[in-house]
């Protein structure tokens, strides 16, 4: 795909991965749709990327609803004319573990609002945004790419049954999309980045952070920027489709 002149839909895109690959696009030409919840972090994103030369223009959504997502996704429409490209990436985290419990007493579960909240977000609003983003691509005819952010969490880690499963599932989702969607001409594919230096991780204690820091091979996080290019790199290589790509300093949990 030609980024210069697409017009891609990045969800999450007020901060961290989502607005390091919205600049990162905007470098190349592309004309971006932010999605956010947060309405002031997302314009102020736009600003910067229309500050870089590119066309940018914040909507304000939830995507784990349905009516928003529908309405905005056709809102992007009447102001772009087409869509290209979607980067779902929107996501939280709820972390708990399963069962906690000490010498024999259960004393904290997963509530099932923590489960319901994580996959609401994380999975149903990637399904609800790509199912929007294939109805506009198949529709104009001209075929997309679309872009799932995983983990590597989707191996499964403590702590994290609902954010593993979601992110095991959204992997999942690329492979699937790739498979019934290659005759529109749309391409899917999902990056699962490791830790990465965002405010999402930037909320750990120092300690837990400096642990994390030494398991990882390559002796740090990454940088925002870092998953920005895989993403430019799938955009623009037209064979690649159905594979996640593990962006992650080496580290496999
Ligand atoms: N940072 C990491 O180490 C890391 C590692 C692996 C995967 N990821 C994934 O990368 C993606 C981005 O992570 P990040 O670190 O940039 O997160 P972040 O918390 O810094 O930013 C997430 C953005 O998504 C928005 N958002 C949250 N819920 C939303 C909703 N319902 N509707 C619309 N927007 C919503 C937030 O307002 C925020 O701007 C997430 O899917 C995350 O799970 C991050």
């Amino acid at each position: 795909m030609n980024i210069t002149g697409s017009t891609i839909v990045i969800t999450g895109a007020a901060r961290g991965l989502g607005r390091a690959m919205a600049l990162a696009l905007a470098d190349k030409g592309a004309s971006l749709a932010l999605i956010d919840l947060d309405a002031d972090a997302a314009e102020s994103t736009a600003r910067d990327c229309q500050s870089r030369g590119g066309q940018a223009t914040a909507f304000t959504a939830n995507i784990a609803s349905e009516a928003d997502v529908v309405e905005v996704f056709a809102a992007i429409k009447e102001r772009f004319g087409g869509i290209h490209g979607l980067i779902n990436n929107a996501g939280i985290l709820r972390d708990g573990l399963l069962v906690k419990a000490r010498d024999g007493n259960v004393i904290k579960r997963m509530s099932l609002d923590e489960w319901q909240s994580v996959i609401d977000v994380n999975l149903t609003g990637v399904f609800l945004c790509g199912r929007e983003a294939a109805t506009h691509m198949i529709e104009g005819g001209q075929g997309g790419v679309i872009i799932n952010i995983s983990s590597i969490s989707r191996a499964g880690n403590a702590g994290q049954s609902n954010y593993s499963a979601a992110k095991a599932a959204v992997a999942a989702l690329s492979v699937t999309w790739a498979k019934e969607l290659a005759r529109f001409g749309i391409r899917s594919a999902s990056i699962s980045p490791g830790f990465t230096d965002t405010e999402m991780v930037a909320s750990m204690k120092p300690e837990a952070r400096q642990r994390i820091e030494t398991m990882v091979p390559l002796g740090r996080l990454a940088r925002p920027d870092e998953m920005a290019s895989t993403a430019v790199f799938i955009f623009e290589n037209d064979y690649v489709s159905g594979r996640s790509f593990d962006i992650d300093g080496g580290l496999r949990l």
